[in-house]
């Protein structure tokens, strides 16, 4: 198993172009699905999720040709030639459910794997299930299997998630492109990657008003068509980054993002006191040589803070100046990076779903295992500054999910190297 070792105490400097963003990439290959005619994404990451997706699509007799140099991904979906998403796929990837409601609207019926839990929670799905049903299909859940059908078209209604999610709203939103009728969607997701699929579906010929805001109005029609479409930049990449900078008390400039889809991080650091300077594509971050102070913040869906960079957040608190309180309010088993973080000689106390982290002046390097994909960046932040050299096990976690991350580090000035 690959694993990183880290020397710690280089201050990272530079510029690092950010890739485009998974959490995006994922729902936009799902929605190739729906269109009559190919479709080619690019500005697409050379991702583990990224590949795992491509392979369920492959797996329905729809055919990708991919160009990861380029970042290109052409997709032909008129092969398709089964509705069955199965376990040995899905389970590697809780996203691949994001193909039910495609395949519902466009062949009426599907049989998708239940994702199950994950390392950050049970991340139950009854509220996709719930919103199809709503919308005219008959769902049955057998076996681990979700086995969806639908007698001619999904229709559409009227509906508002119990709960602000991200996947619910992309499947249902895709599903409702191709429904009869006007579906109204309350309490929607509004996360970048949310709009950003929108977008795409609105390129191909849907008919939404709304995007952007928590209600989402969709108008069906009978077809999409393919176009050509470039995925949004990845936010938390670029949150990792600018955190990387904090915490070894450098300047780093992101380019190829967009300052607008992290509004709420970026205030964070202005308030740890580093200087963000930024352009319509760029961002940078001084850190100046200063120690951080240490932030507060509570996760809540976008645009508040984000719960995909508490993670990273935290370690910089564990060598900020004074206290930070944190709240992770959207998953209910995520501060499994606290322990590593502890054995690396951070000082936090978890409360239910409070951590209070006090600032050391130092880290020290121990040797540490990722858990999850962001919880495996705030490792690799940590081993930047701590003294000594950190080897950090499990890393395929954070190959799902950071493109070429050791490469764009080092451009950086980190000393890292994966070794087996
Ligand atoms: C997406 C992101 C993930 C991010 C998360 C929250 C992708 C591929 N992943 O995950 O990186 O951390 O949004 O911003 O885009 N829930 C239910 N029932 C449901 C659906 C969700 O109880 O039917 C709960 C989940 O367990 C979780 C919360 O709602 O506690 C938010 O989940 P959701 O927004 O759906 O996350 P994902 O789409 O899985």
């Amino acid at each position: 198993m690959d694993k990183f070792r880290i020397q710690g105490g280089a201050c990272l400097n530079g510029t690092v172009r950010i890739s485009g963003a998974k959490n995006a990439a994922l729902p936009l290959l799902a929605a190739t699905i729906l269109a009559s005619s190919p479709i080619t994404l690019s500005n697409v990451p050379d991702l583990k999720d990224v590949s795992t997706l491509i392979k369920v699509l492959e797996s329905l007799g729809i055919t990708v040709q991919r160009d990861k140099t380029s970042g290109s991904v052409h997709v032909d979906a008129s092969t398709l030639n089964s509705r069955f998403a199965p376990y040995e796929l899905v389970k590697t990837m809780r996203a691949s459910i994001l193909v039910l409601g495609p395949l519902l609207a466009r062949y009426g019926e599907a049989t998708v794997s239940l994702p199950g839990g994950c390392a950050i929670g049970s991340r139950p799905v009854e509220q996709h299930l719930k919103a199809l049903e709503a919308m005219g299909a008959e769902i049955r859940v057998e076996n681990g299997y979700v086995h969806a059908k639908v007698d001619g078209r999904l229709k559409g209604t009227r509906l508002s998630f119990d709960m602000v999610t991200v996947g619910g709203t992309e499947n249902v939103l895709m599903a409702a492109t191709l429904a009869e009728g006007t579906t109204i969607l309350d309490n929607c997701a509004r996360e970048p990657e949310v709009t950003d699929l929108a977008n795409l579906l609105v390129k191909m010929g849907a008919k939404i008003e709304g995007i952007d805001s928590d209600q989402l109005t969709i108008h069906g029609v009978d077809s999409l068509s393919g176009v050509d479409y470039s995925v949004v930049a990845d936010r938390i990449e670029t949150g990792s980054y600018l955190a990387a900078a904090a915490m070894t008390g450098g300047c780093v400039r992101t380019t190829h993002t967009d300052p607008r889809l992290l509004e709420a991080v970026l205030r964070k650091f202005e308030e740890m006191g580093a200087t963000i300077t930024s352009g319509t594509d760029w961002i940078e971050l001084d850190m100046r040589g200063k120690r951080p102070k240490a932030v507060s913040f509570r996760t809540l869906p976008h645009p508040a803070f984000p719960t995909d960079m508490q993670a990273q957040i935290m370690t910089v608190n564990t060598i900020a100046d004074g206290t930070g309180t944190i709240t992770e309010t959207i998953f209910e088993n995520r501060y499994m990076h606290v322990p590593e973080l502890s054995r690396m000689g951070a000082k936090i106390q978890v409360d239910g779903h409070t951590a209070i982290v006090t600032g050391v002046e130092t880290l020290q390097a121990a040797p540490v295992m990722a858990t999850d994909l962001r919880a495996s960046m705030s490792l690799v932040l940590a081993a930047l500054t701590a003294q000594g050299e950190t080897i950090l096990d499990r890393i395929y976690h954070i190959d799902r999910g950071y493109e070429h991350v050791e490469e764009k580090l080092r451009g950086l000035g980190a000393v890292i190297e994966r070794v087996k």
